[in-house]
């Protein structure tokens, strides 16, 4: 049986990721924070699939939390075929001028260590496999008003797809990153986006917004054996967006 772990995994693409890895007989570890009614949910249906799900609440940029996910997953699944480090998000959006020192950990933490954390945990589980990051258009974009420090976590995430894919490559583990656009999941709420209909109309060339599911089938081939000759690359999951 294959296994993956996800970050993230109670909502959005996370939620979507386990799902669709479910369906084609993964075994899959994800962790959640917040919100533990969502990832029971993710449990009951990806399990559903007849595969094994575990769920656990880890901070996905504290090395102890992580730590012991990671202990249990070897524990439980012996070894991992697939990583997607998903968890990230945008708590707060600040400028320059009215960040401190705090902010720029906090996301800095959340969206490019917390990448570093399950890389490092996880990458000693796996024979051969696959580690994907989720970015975001934001890497490239330098995304909306007060996103400049997750947009440097994002970018930062393809330096370490680049340097991980070449380190680790000769071992037979591809890394990759896919940066999705504007995707309907609660990301807007929390990061106070605005109407993003509207944003998709202006901006996205197919003029709407993505669904998770969008994101999760393209993780799910870029882990699969049909993408076995992908890596260190960048898979834009955006409708067309590149303003
Ligand atoms: N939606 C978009 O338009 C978009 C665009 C570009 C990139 N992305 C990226 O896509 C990824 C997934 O976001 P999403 O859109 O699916 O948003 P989401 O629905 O808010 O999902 C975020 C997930 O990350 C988890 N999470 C947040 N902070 C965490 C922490 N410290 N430790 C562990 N888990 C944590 C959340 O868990 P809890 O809710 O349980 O806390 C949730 O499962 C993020 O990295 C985001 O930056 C999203």
């Amino acid at each position: 049986m294959p296994t993956a772990v996800v970050t993230g995994g109670s909502t959005g693409i996370g939620a979507a990721t386990v799902k669709a890895l479910a369906k084609r007989g993964y075994d899959v570890a994800f962790t959640y924070l917040r919100s533990e009614k969502e990832a029971e949910s993710v449990v009951k249906e990806a399990s559903g699939y007849g595969v094994r799900i575990l769920s656990a609440r880890a901070d996905a940029s504290s090395w102890d939390q992580m730590r012991a996910f990671a202990d249990e997953v070897c524990r439980i699944f012996g070894k991992v075929d697939a990583l997607v480090a998903n968890a990230g998000g945008l708590p707060q959006r600040r400028t320059l001028e009215e960040s401190d020192l705090d902010y720029w950990k906090a996301l800095i933490d959340l969206n490019l260590t917390s990448a570093y954390i399950a890389t490092k945990l996880f990458v000693p589980m796996m024979e051969r496999g696959v580690v994907v990051y989720v970015s975001s258009v934001a890497a490239y974009t330098g995304g909306g008003r007060g996103a400049f420090a997750y947009a440097a976590a994002k970018a930062g995430l393809l330096g370490l797809t680049r340097a991980l894919a070449k380190e680790l490559g000769p071992r037979g583990i591809r890394v990759v990153t896919v940066l999705p656009g504007l995707i309907d999941t609660p990301f807007h709420n929390k990061a106070n986006t605005g109407d993003i209909e509207t944003w998709a109309r202006n901006m996205v060339y197919m003029k709407r917004v993505g669904r998770p599911e969008e994101v999760a089938e393209v993780i799910a081939f870029l882990v699969s054996e049909g993408a076995s000759y992908i890596n260190g690359a960048f898979i834009d999951v955006n409708g067309g967006w590149y303003g």
